[in-house]
């Protein structure tokens, strides 16, 4: 496995492998990676010839109060989960290779990435659209990856493909849980033991708004309200928000047809954890 640090690296790595006429697919993650990460990492595999991993925690999709310097890094461990998986190559560089002295362009994307997580973290998706898009433009692969875990980054960065005319293929890959139904995350490190407890009520309201509308029950407020009181049950939580909303464009909704988007965003102490269901009636 190649680590590549800079641009100039990377782009020569990847231009040697498309003149043999190889497919290439691109993972960008964060790093501080579990098997959530890792599930696209084969997903990856399986679809493409070559596969680069992206390993950048990334400071424009960072609110000034949120956890930019305290986000958990382990680049050693990483390389060797990396290496494990039969991935190619890792591209890791610098905040200054990514944002040298002088930068000023941002994408921004409108509609989707202004509710959910989006009016919670202003400037998030501003952040992720940007790294996303400069990624695309640095790698040009064919396919990228990307979790359901992130429900909303993935819409806003479809939409980004589609409105920006880029070519690139968007392979989206299911939430992968523990055992105890909790969605993995690099910041589940933040919680407690009890926090790591109460944080359970998350998966557990999922689950029973799908046993309503297994019921019959569509009318979304009533929804809302029932997955409200399930996680309020636990005095740990604290709701930044629950919505049901339509996808893609993620729009208020009344009534369940079809599908619909049930995300959540909750706090336990210091750690904000965020997980999802799609609602189908
Ligand atoms: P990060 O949080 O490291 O996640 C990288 C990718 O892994 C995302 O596509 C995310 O949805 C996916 N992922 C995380 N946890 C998962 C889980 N439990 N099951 C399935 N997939 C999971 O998301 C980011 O980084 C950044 O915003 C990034 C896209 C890299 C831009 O900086």
């Amino acid at each position: 496995m190649r680590l590549c640090k800079t641009i100039e690296d990377i782009r020569s790595y990847v231009n040697a492998v498309r003149s043999e006429g190889k497919t290439v697919g691109l993972v960008p993650t964060m790093g501080y990676l579990h098997r959530g990460h890792l599930s696209l990492m084969h997903e990856a595999k399986g679809r493409c010839d070559v596969v680069v991993v992206s390993i950048f925690v990334n400071p424009t999709q960072f609110g000034p109060n949120e956890d930019y310097q305290a986000y958990p890094r382990d680049l050693k461990k990483d390389a060797g989960l990396v290496a494990d998986a039969g991935v190619d190559v890792i591209f890791t560089p610098d905040v200054a290779e990514m944002y040298p002295t002088g930068f000023s362009s941002y994408v921004e994307v409108t509609g989707v990435s202004e509710f959910l997580c989006g009016a919670s973290r202003p400037g998030h998706f501003r952040g992720v659209a940007t790294v996303v898009s400069k990624l695309f433009h640095i790698v040009q692969p064919d396919m990228a990856f990307f979790g359901q875990k992130d429900f909303q980054q993935l819409l806003v960065i479809k939409r980004m493909v589609a409105d920006l005319n880029m070519t690139v293929q968007i392979a989206e890959v299911p939430i992968v849980r523990e055992d105890d139904g909790l969605a993995m995350s690099s910041r589940n490190v933040y919680l407690t033991p009890e926090g790591r407890k109460a944080a359970l009520v998350l998966s557990r309201s999922l689950k029973l708004a799908r046993e309503l509308v297994a019921q019959g029950v569509l009318d979304i407020p009533r929804l809302r309200e029932a997955v409200v009181r399930e996680i309020n049950g636990e005095s740990l939580a604290n709701i930044d928000y629950v919505e049901i909303r339509s996808i893609p464009d993620l729009l208020p909704l009344d009534k369940l047809q079809g599908q619909a988007l049930l995300a959540l965003a909750v706090r336990f102490g210091k750690s904000r954890l965020i997980d999802n269901t799609v609602l189908e009636a």
